[in-house]
């Protein structure tokens, strides 16, 4: 049997955790995931709208926390969304959650949290909030029991990025998207060269 050059396994492998972090799927949190509890005090204040899929339960009882944030690791952390009726988070519904916060950059990450069995389908989340541009992200797809479940698209520079280069871009749309992916293939065809 001929095996495929390693190489070829190394890029499938690096495009595969290319295409999941581009945020198009919720996943759950890295094992890196650190909650800043203290930091649930904060002066911004933060409207999450979240809607429910129509092939969600009437009516659900498990708890619902989130938690999103910046890329400089500012967050906003509510471990139990405040429901006002029982019908919140229900079937073909839209609720509308006002928390307060430390103040954030550009929201770049959003996990979901679900205490309780109910097979509850969140359906989108937007976050907005005055300085920042809203975000919106899809689930619509139940969501793991006792895990942060969601989307992170933040680049975590530790430095300021470097300047781009000088050519001009034809157009910015995509154009960080192809930068990172860029920032996979490099290693993959270094590797492939000591291989
Ligand atoms: C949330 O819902 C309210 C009421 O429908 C709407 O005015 C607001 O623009 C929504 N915000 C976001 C971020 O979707
Ligand atoms: C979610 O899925 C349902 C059924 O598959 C579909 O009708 C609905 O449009 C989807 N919602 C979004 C926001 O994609």
């Amino acid at each position: 049997m001929v095996m495929p050059p390693l190489s070829f396994f190394i890029f499938f492998f690096f495009s595969i955790s290319a295409a999941v972090s581009s945020g198009s799927l919720p996943q759950p949190a890295p094992k890196s995931l650190t909650i800043g509890y203290i930091q649930k005090a904060g002066d911004c204040n933060y409207r999450v709208n979240i809607t429910t899929s129509c092939s969600s339960p009437f009516h659900i009882t498990a708890e619902i926390g989130v938690l999103f944030g910046d890329a400089h690791g500012n967050q906003i952390y509510e471990p139990k969304l405040e429901v006002e009726s029982s019908k919140a988070l229900a079937k073909c519904s839209k609720d509308i959650f006002e928390l307060t916060g430390p103040c954030t950059d550009q929201i770049c990450f959003f996990y979901l949290y679900k205490k309780g069995s109910d097979d509850w389908i969140p359906e989108t989340v937007e976050i907005s909030s005055p300085d920042i541009d809203t975000v919106k992200y899809k689930y619509n797809s139940s969501i793991p029991e006792d895990t942060w479940y969601g989307f992170d698209d933040c680049q975590y520079f530790t430095s300021p990025p470097p300047p781009p280069p000088s050519p001009p871009a034809p157009s910015t749309a995509g154009h960080q998207r192809r930068l990172k992916w860029l920032a996979y293939v490099i290693p993959v065809l270094l590797s492939s060269a000591v291989l």
